[in-house]
């Protein structure tokens, strides 16, 4: 599965790397809950893919992801989305913003597992049974003591699925990833668990499904360094050859990110494509000197002409 990432993994760029490939299912970026129904143009900003089947444009069935601290919101926005198409709903229970944790929502809600149950509950009590509804945590907030209360909250609460990102709350994102702690949970329930945090390659997705025991994961900022990693990992694991993305292959999913961008504000569009070679420099040394090309752009204009000439140099090298 492709991680829900604010900010990054919006529309556009989860059609790109569905249509690079290797994926089962990818989640909307996370829609924040308060206490009040949204209207239907709130849902098709968060997940235009609901215009389209609920589907990406290579067939990725697409979730829709809600945040919040209020059951009985959640539960009506959660039937919405279902109302407009959605395939499933992702709960999110593991953002560590400041401002999502002070309303009550994200990881803060980890501390109190029992009302993990009661949204989980709520959101399940709302949509039909044939539409999943899936959890997505952390080990713990401050300590992971607490994973194995909270994963029994949520399928008490009858979730279709719990995905665990193997990191505590004030673990951020800093390394290492504790997938072993995961072991012990997936062990003890009857619904598929996903392993996800710090996979960056086939080996370390290898090692993740090992000390997990988890059968599936979920790809988070790997996904967006490897844009085909999820191919690699599927070649890998099934000991198939796969040719991996060269550099100008990348330089091509940029170009069509960057042409998705005439609907969005101009700094943003900039933005997203520096924000993305940022990720990219870690599997491509090439991206790096992209980046400090474009760096300092402000027009999508300017950085369209840097990818062409870009491209130009590859197709004469
Ligand atoms: C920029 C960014 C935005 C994120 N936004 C979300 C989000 O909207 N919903 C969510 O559940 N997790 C979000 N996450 C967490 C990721 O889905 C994932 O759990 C985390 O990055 C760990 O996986 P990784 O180590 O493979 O990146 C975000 C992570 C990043 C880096």
């Amino acid at each position: 599965m492709l991680a829900p990432m604010e900010g990054v993994t919006d529309y556009h760029m989860r059609a790109l790397l569905t249509s690079v490939g290797g994926y089962d299912r990818c989640v909307t970026e996370f829609l924040r809950v308060t206490d009040h129904l949204y209207p239907d143009r709130v849902f098709h900003r968060c997940c235009p893919e609901l215009c389209e089947g609920g589907k990406t444009r290579a067939g990725t069935p697409v979730f829709v992801q809600l945040l919040g601290s209020d059951a009985g919101a959640l539960a009506e926005n959660a039937a919405k989305a279902v109302d407009m198409g959605a395939l499933g709903i992702d709960l999110n229970f593991g953002c560590p913003a400041k401002t999502v944790n002070r309303h009550g929502g994200g990881s803060s809600l980890l501390r109190t597992p029992a009302r993990v149950g009661e949204i989980v509950a709520a959101v399940r009590k709302a949509v039909p049974g044939t539409i999943p509804v899936t959890a997505k945590i952390r080990l713990g907030f401050d300590n992971p003591d607490p994973v194995l209360s909270i994963a029994e909250q949520v399928v008490g609460a009858e979730a279709s699925e719990l995905c665990i990102h193997a990191r505590t709350r004030n673990d951020g994102y800093r390394p290492p990833a504790h997938w072993h702690l995961i072991e012990q949970v997936r062990a003890r329930l009857h619904i598929p668990v996903i392993v996800n945090g710090e996979i960056w390659s086939p080996d370390n997705a290898q090692q993740a499904l090992s000390d997990s025991a988890c059968s599936d994961m979920m790809l988070g900022r790997g996904a967006l360094s490897v844009p085909d990693l999820a191919c690699q990992v599927r070649a890998n694991a099934q000991g198939l050859r796969h040719e991996n993305l060269g550099w100008p292959q990348i330089v091509r999913l940029l170009d069509q990110l960057l042409a998705t961008a005439v609907d969005l504000p101009v700094i943003y569009a900039g933005n997203r494509t520096k924000q993305w070679l940022t990720y990219l420099r870690r599997g491509y040394p090439a991206a790096a000197d992209l980046f400090t090309r474009i760096k300092r752009m402000r027009t999508v204009t300017d950085m369209a002409q840097v990818l062409a000439l870009e491209k130009a140099r590859l197709e004469s090298a």
